[in-house]
């Protein structure tokens, strides 16, 4: 495992993704344990990134439930069909919310979201997990964070 993540400056975010995406493949190689490897993933992606929260919510029975987050504290319990996560969780798609305030029922864990990206984690045609992004900009989470954190989703 690498000590320590080499983060691209002046780059654009596709090519500070490209960069990233083998670190975060080395980082978490090496381990089995999935809840280990969404903290690490989570705070790669928060050393690299300005995002204001990124996170994990993991199916449990008939809801999700917070795991291995970096940000400020968040909604603990989400339900199926509720707010951008548990939306994802129902559809199956990755949700690009450029602005949550108009997202119908979106949870607000925090005031100063203002967008945000939802990639559900599937194995067996079952969502197991969602990774959850938010921003504190409007319209900053686009299809290259998609193809990039749908890509982190998949090594998990
Ligand atoms: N906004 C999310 C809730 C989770 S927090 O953003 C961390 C939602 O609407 O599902």
């Amino acid at each position: 495992m690498a000590e320590e993540l080499k983060i691209s400056e002046n780059v654009t975010k596709e090519q500070k993704y490209k960069d990233l995406l083998p670190q975060i493949e080395g980082l978490i190689s090496g381990e089995r344990d999935l809840i280990a490897n969404m903290a690490n993933v989570a705070s790669a992606i928060h050393m690299a990134t300005d995002y204001l929260w990124i996170g994990f919510y993991l199916v449990k029975e008939d809801e999700l439930v917070l795991g291995p987050f970096q940000g400020p504290i968040a909604c603990t319990r989400i339900q199926k069909g509720k707010g951008v996560c548990g939306t994802a969780w129902a559809t199956k798609e990755t949700l690009i919310i450029p602005n949550v305030a108009i997202f119908p029922g979106h949870i607000a864990c925090s005031a100063d979201s203002k967008s945000e990206i939802v990639v559900p984690g599937i194995k067996n045609g079952e969502v197991r997990f969602i990774l959850d992004v938010d921003s504190t900009e409007l319209n900053e989470l686009d299809k290259i964070d998609a193809h990039f954190f749908e890509r982190v989703v998949a090594l998990l």
